[in-house]
């Protein structure tokens, strides 16, 4: 079962990026599959993870419908990341109508439908016995739980 953690305040320098960095890192220790995703046009959480940051595709493309999340998503030492950069920062003028508070949520429906797949692959028996599946080896990439 994954489990989301929002890690949110406007304000800066009160320990947001450092927290999620312990977390991604505390989670990996006791092995957890973690991703993390850098809403911060700044990307010091990208930065600070170990992510490429130039010429990548990044969450703001995601949130544009231009890119699948899951085609953005960067391994990394001890979580995997969406990462972002300074494009981000042009969003809130990009999407001004009603309903922008859930474009986050519809932008990720990917990585949930991937993990909602994993967990009935791997919890039922009905698993499918060809090792070089391409949607197999895709879900067992991208489960995100445990
Ligand atoms: N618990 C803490 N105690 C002391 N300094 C901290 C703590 N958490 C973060 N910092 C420092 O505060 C500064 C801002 O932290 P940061 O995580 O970048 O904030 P934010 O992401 O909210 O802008 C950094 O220099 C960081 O090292
Ligand atoms: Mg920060």
């Amino acid at each position: 079962m994954a489990r989301i953690i929002s890690v949110i305040t406007q304000k800066g320098g009160v320990g947001k990026t450092t927290t999620v960095n312990a977390l991604a890192a505390t989670l990996n220790k006791l092995g957890r599959r973690v991703l993390a995703i850098d809403m911060d046009p700044q990307g010091n959480l990208s930065f600070s993870l170990g992510a490429e940051t130039e010429d990548v595709r990044t969450i703001y493309d995601v949130i544009r419908k231009e890119m699948n999340a899951l085609d953005c998503i960067q391994r990394c030492n001890t979580s995997d990341v969406i990462p972002s950069d300074i494009l981000l920062s042009s969003i809130e003028l990009d999407y001004t109508g009603k309903n922008r508070e859930f474009l986050l949520r519809e932008a990720l429906g990917d990585v949930k439908k991937s993990l909602r797949l994993h967990s009935h692959r791997f919890t039922s028996e009905s698993r499918c016995s060809d090792s070089k599946c391409a949607c197999c080896q895709q879900i067992r990439y991208y489960a995100y739980a445990s």
